[in-house]
């Protein structure tokens, strides 16, 4: 089985959520009780993913740093890159081609949250899966926000759309793309859309013309919540909220997804939890690591 490498897109000006983006990057505000990127960041290391490149604007890279640093901490390995001006998904995986290697990758956006065992599954079919790409589908409201996927009754892709006005379905193509080691390749062949940007529809639309593209689509069992504007990242926050206080766990914690994998010991979590006991997160860390399952 070929290695699957990560790429988190953390670039964009955020404008939908000024004036709270204009001094910190989007994926920077807090998600409850934690940064965005850690949403997206536990995804992949959930999958086993500890290569991970993180994308973010020149002028908010240092800030990503001081928080994240080279990832060892945690027992991954982040390597960093630009994206100096919003030219689109699809071009994280030119900025990406060096790191990649030719290797599988899998690409999520820094502002999708994701959650529910149902995707854990999901996600560790589609990380088996070495052959072309894997995009997964979501029942919701206001497709017309996002890239639509059109379906046949067999539940295959036939078409997609990037923020249709009429859309085909309610299945919005969620910010997380798993692909062999092509994609690169392909995503050079892009031209700039209507909107100036290098599509990912466009480069899932290419595997799909060769019959390649696959699409998951998730159900009641995942809950996925994305945090572009100010009503999205509150819905996004009290989720978070209720689900950490009904269940008395919080989730999407990188700290303990490295311990639960075994990339840190022990006595490494503790040590992570001791500056952050005040807020009550590293109280949890230090519960986690005391506890016997
Ligand atoms: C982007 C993609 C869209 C996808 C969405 C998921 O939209 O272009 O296809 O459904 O992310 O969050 P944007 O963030 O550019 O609005």
């Amino acid at each position: 089985m070929m290695k699957r490498k990560g790429i988190i897109l953390a670039g964009g000006n955020g404008k939908r959520l000024y004036p709270s983006t204009i001094s910190v990057s989007k994926q920077l505000m807090p998600v409850y009780d934690k940064p965005m990127i850690y949403y997206p960041l536990s995804v992949l290391m959930k999958a086993g993913i500890h290569e991970i490149m993180i994308i973010t604007t020149p002028h908010d890279q240092a800030a990503f740093q001081h928080l994240l640093g080279d990832g060892r901490k945690w027992g991954i390995e982040i390597t960093w890159a630009v994206q100096p001006s919003p030219d689109g998904l699809a071009q994280a995986l030119i900025i990406a081609e060096d790191f990649l290697d030719g290797s599988l990758c899998a690409l999520i956006l820094g502002d999708n949250l994701f959650f529910g065992s149902e995707f854990d599954n999901a996600l560790n079919a589609a990380n088996h899966n070495p052959v072309g790409a894997t995009v997964f589908g979501y029942h919701v409201n206001n497709p017309e926000a996002y890239g639509v996927a059109e379906i046949d009754h067999n539940r295959k892709v036939i078409a997609i759309e990037e923020k249709p006005e009429k859309p085909k379905s309610n299945y919005a193509i969620t910010g997380l793309y798993l692909y062999d080691g092509h994609a690169p390749k392909y995503a050079k062949t892009i031209t700039p859309s209507k909107r100036g940007e290098l599509e990912i529809t466009t480069l899932n639309q290419i595997y799909l013309d060769r019959g390649e593209l696959n699409c998951a689509l998730l159900g009641e069992g995942t809950s996925w919540l994305d945090t572009g504007t100010h009503k999205s990242l509150l819905q996004a926050a009290e989720f978070v909220h209720l689900m950490e206080y009904r269940q008395g766990r919080r989730i999407c914690c990188p700290e303990v997804i490295a311990y639960q994998q075994k990339w840190i010991s022990k006595d490494e979590l503790l040590k992570l939890a001791e500056p952050l006991r005040k807020s009550g997160y590293g109280e949890y860390l230090y519960k986690i690591a005391h506890s016997v399952s």
